[in-house]
């Protein structure tokens, strides 16, 4: 049978509540603003090279809190420095938020924010425990990549790179409870399907189901099941 699935990101409303939970059974947003304050931070220091402006693109700042916290760094490293920042995010709701959090948020004289509500078209980077599932997913039209992917292909041109592991945890207890609401939320969001859990194949769900159970991918502590969802980041050096 020809598959339902539909692609999470066309559905705004449920996109914008799926990664509000995620955001909050997950340590991500701790994880990465630790790594702003620290890693990031250093390589401002750096960054400019005398210049008195930079040109940013964001590429799905969402509501814009990890965005704006990059940008407090680099005005404590470059209080003089001005900033062209392209925000390129398809959520209206989004773009919306993250208007607001500008508005509200002080020191963001020196930027320029201009709003882009679109998508931008690349290749999609997609997570492990998905590979297996890759042609059957609605939300992987074209082409999809990996880390390992993106590496080669930077390898392959010559560009230097620094690689850094961020370490984040995710509680996907619920996803294992039979018909709970917030589970089901979290699968969508995983896969990037909406409802994942009634629209997906049974053989589907329960082979993704499993893979993120597995000891690589999960730990069972105090009763909950916590799923390892470090992120990496590259860092690309100038070329020379
Ligand atoms: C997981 S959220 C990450 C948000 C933010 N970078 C953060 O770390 O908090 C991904 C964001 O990318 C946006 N997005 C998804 N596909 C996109 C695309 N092709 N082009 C631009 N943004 C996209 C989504 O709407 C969403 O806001």
């Amino acid at each position: 049978m020809a598959s339902i699935m539909k692609s999470l990101i066309d559905n705004d409303e449920r996109y914008v509540k799926a990664f509000k939970l995620f955001l909050d059974r997950s340590t991500q947003h701790q994880s990465m603003t630790n790594f702003i304050h620290g890693t990031v931070s250093d390589i401002l220091e750096s960054l400019g090279d005398g210049k008195d402006k930079l040109n940013v693109i964001g590429v799905g700042s969402a509501g814009g809190e990890i965005d704006l916290e990059m940008f407090s760094q680099l005005r404590q490293k470059h209080p003089s420095i001005t900033v062209d920042n392209q925000v390129i995010e398809p959520s209206g709701e989004q773009v919306e938020n993250y208007k607001v959090l500008v508005s509200k948020t002080a020191d963001l004289d020196n930027i320029k924010f201009t709003w882009n509500q679109k998508t931008f078209h690349l290749p999609f980077s997609i997570p492990k425990y998905t590979f297996k599932y890759k042609r059957q997913l609605a939300t992987y039209p074209g082409q999809y990549f990996s880390m390992d992917d993106i590496k080669g292909m930077l390898d392959s041109k010559g560009i230097s790179y620094r690689s850094y592991q961020m370490p984040s945890y995710l509680d996907i207890s619920e996803c294992f409870v039979e018909g709970n609401a917030n589970g089901e939320l979290l699968l969508d969001f995983l896969l990037l399907v909406e409802d994942f859990s009634r629209t997906a194949p049974v053989e589907m769900k329960e082979g993704v189901l499993e893979m993120l159970r597995h000891p690589d991918c999960s730990a069972e502590t105090d009763g909950k099941i916590i799923f390892n969802n470090s992120i990496e980041a590259l860092v690309l050096d100038p070329l020379p």
